[in-house]
């Protein structure tokens, strides 16, 4: 078991007041806050050694080259990748998406293949295989989600089918915290050729991911939901794949040989990282991996399932007025809760909650085909926890709900 509030005194922001009450964070969903090692980490960098990676011969690079490299062998360890060199860094989620739909998938999807996604996909799992589908003239599939908010697997053995190229699917919902069966999906759509890519930003700060028991071709997450620096993020890409992929943004440091005529390309996976990289993004994020490891992933995922646990049971006295989404089974959910009241818009709801320090998202969580279509709202109040947050923050959460509805009764004239 975590101890939360010890945790929390390692996160300076977590010390602040707002309006004058202390900070309640629980956005962490959209990203997640910094322990001082991870801060430190890049005070050090700016301070003691930076410097460019991969070209000086200097100390100073040979020092952040060592350190980022070192940082890219922690990562690729820490989500069960067989080498470092399957691990390139990117800025996030969205681009190690947009690397794969632009290579990858532009070179192996053809006309009349299908795409099978999810109806709970973020738009950053969603709009690169629309606008994939449209170029190479492809159906984009869907998997339904189910009223409890899992998915339907009912159809499935039709929707992975002989012309599906890629499953490409969230392994945890950002709106109903879901976490989805993913290895089992995997095993499906190799079963018929397909190639599976797993958008694992809300998993790999949460939960064990392990990319070799999982068996995906690509996994993407993204570093600052993991208490990493924002601007850097890892994709995986299983060896085979990897070596057949043409690059995604050419120029510096992804070459081996220029002429005036042509190029040819640096060993793998600088093949995929042109221009300067996130130098000191790269070692915070490794700094991040570090403060994960010390607590252990299990735990992590433990505490959060426990905080979930404990606020959907306190939230049951809200029931009449709120609708809350997401699976009842506490296996199959992370530590994300969304609602939604038919008189309140969430965002009366979140700035009422900013008023007693509590940050909260309002909104579509860049989900709109989930929210707006299938939840049939236009927005949902989210909370999600991670490993600073403790029962007490849950209890001022409700009890500040509570005001919130009661203020709201009487200006509304509600029963
Ligand atoms: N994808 C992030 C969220 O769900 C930004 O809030």
């Amino acid at each position: 078991m975590l101890d939360a509030a010890k945790i929390k005194q390692d996160f300076p922001i977590l010390a602040k007041l707002v309006y004058g009450k202390p900070l309640v964070y629980l956005d962490n969903a959209a990203t997640s806050q910094k322990p001082s090692s991870v801060i430190q980490t890049l005070v050090d960098y700016y301070e003691g050694y930076n410097s460019n990676v991969h070209r000086g011969v200097h100390a100073l690079s040979m020092e952040s080259t060592q350190r980022y490299e070192e940082a890219r062998e922690k990562i690729a360890r820490f989500i069960g990748s067989p080498g470092s060199e399957n691990l390139i860094y990117v800025r996030n989620t969205t681009e190690g998406i947009n690397l794969v739909a632009n290579t990858w998938a532009r070179a192996n999807v053809n006309d009349g293949d299908e795409i099978l996604t999810t109806e709970m996909e973020h738009h950053s799992n969603l709009v690169p295989w629309q606008q994939l589908a449209k170029a190479r003239n492809a159906t984009l599939r869907f998997i339904p989600v189910t009223d409890e908010g899992t998915l339907d697997l009912s159809n499935i053995d039709s929707l992975i089918n002989h012309r599906t190229k890629l499953v490409a699917m969230t392994h945890m919902s950002n709106v109903l915290g879901t976490i989805n069966p993913v290895k089992d999906l995997t095993a499906k759509a190799h079963a018929v050729g397909a190639h599976v890519l797993i958008d694992a930003a809300q998993s790999v700060p949460h939960l064990p991911v392990d990319v070799t028991h999982l068996d995906c071709d690509f996994l993407a997450f993204s570093s600052h939901k993991m208490l990493g620096p924002t601007g850097i993020g890892g994709l995986y890409v299983k060896s085979d794949t990897l070596e057949q992929m043409e690059p995604f943004l050419t120029g510096g440091e992804m070459v081996q040989e220029v002429t005036f005529e042509g190029a040819t390309w640096n060993d793998l996976p600088m093949r995929f990282e042109a221009g300067t990289p996130n130098i000191a993004g790269s070692i915070g994020l490794g700094a991040a991996v570090d403060y994960l490891e010390a607590l252990g992933m299990e735990n992590v995922h433990q505490h959060e399932t426990e905080i979930t646990q404990y606020a959907l049971q306190a939230l049951k006295e809200l029931a009449e007025e709120f609708t809350f989404y997401g699976p009842t089974d506490p296996a199959r959910r992370g530590g994300i809760v969304s609602f939604s009241s038919p008189h309140v818009h969430p965002h009366d709801l979140g700035t009422i909650l900013d008023q007693a320090g509590i940050a909260i998202r309002a909104g579509h969580h860049c989900a709109m085909p989930l929210v707006r279509d299938r939840l049939g709202v236009a927005a949902t109040a989210r909370a999600s926890f991670y490993i600073y947050n403790t029962t007490e923050e849950v209890d001022l959460l409700v009890t500040t709900l509570k005001d919130a509805l009661r203020y709201f009764s009487k200006s509304l004239s509600l029963p």
